[in-house]
């Protein structure tokens, strides 16, 4: 059987540490042995194939998704999915999540005392054109306060989960937001060493896609395999 061409690996401290006591969760989720390297297969090399079909607006817009318009500061945020080579990643499968402008998730387990907004949901997903990009509609999202360690703040951030065309190319992790000031004291963004690696978490302001008198835009490219890769959020 030819052997399988499998995905150039992550450079060291280009990714975030299982264990980064800062975080204090990553405590006692980081592995206690040694990791297991195991080789590419097929299982990894090979993955779900998306459809193509069209994303019903809602889906990416999700400032769309009730009959009133949500609270906050309306934003797009777009980019490009790539590979290791830099090329396009088309039809890849984008997933957001994310709190509403006063930093509140739709969730149970958030009992923040921060207020709902009946008009936003925080979720939303889309596909990439056949040039790797995306575009979604939202608003952006409130810092919040988590209990890692005293007077704990995570920075604006939007999760992001996406699958590209192999399981080897999964990738979930969150997009911060330039000049925010909490980003140099979040352990989540700092589980990751190396300096440039982490700062590809952080998105830029674009005037390309900012709209007068509608709203402001934020590209970020997502690299899914390789020397450049994206940070993992672990
Ligand atoms: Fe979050």
């Amino acid at each position: 059987m030819a052997e399988l061409a499998g995905y150039r690996r992550c450079y060291p401290g280009t990714q975030p540490a299982h264990l980064h006591p800062l975080y204090v969760s990553s405590v006692k989720r980081a592995p206690s042995e040694a990791l297991v390297h195991l080789p590419h297969t097929i299982s990894e090399v090979t993955g779900p194939c998306i459809s193509s079909s069209r994303v019903d607006v809602k889906a990416f817009d999700l400032t769309r998704q009730h009959h009133g318009e949500p609270l906050g500061e309306r934003i797009v945020v777009s980019g490009r999915v790539l590979d290791e080579n830099g090329r396009p990643v088309p039809h890849a499968l984008l997933e957001i999540w994310q709190a509403n402008a006063a930093g509140r998730y739709l969730h149970k387990v958030d009992q923040h005392n921060a207020p709902l907004d009946p008009n936003f949901t925080g979720s939303g997903h889309t596909l990439t054109d056949g040039d790797g990009r995306y575009r979604f509609v939202t608003i952006r999202p409130g810092e919040y306060p988590w209990r890692n360690h005293y007077n704990a703040w995570r920075p604006a951030h939007i999760h992001f989960s996406l699958f590209g065309p192999a399981f080897a190319t999964r990738l979930i992790t969150q997009m911060y937001f330039p000049g925010d000031p909490l980003i140099p004291f979040d352990p989540i963004f700092n589980c990751t060493a190396d300096e440039k690696a982490r700062n590809r978490l952080i998105s830029q302001f674009d005037w390309e896609s900012t709209q007068p008198e509608h709203c402001l835009g934020y590209k970020f490219d997502i690299i899914l395999s390789g020397r450049l890769a994206t940070p993992w959020e672990k």
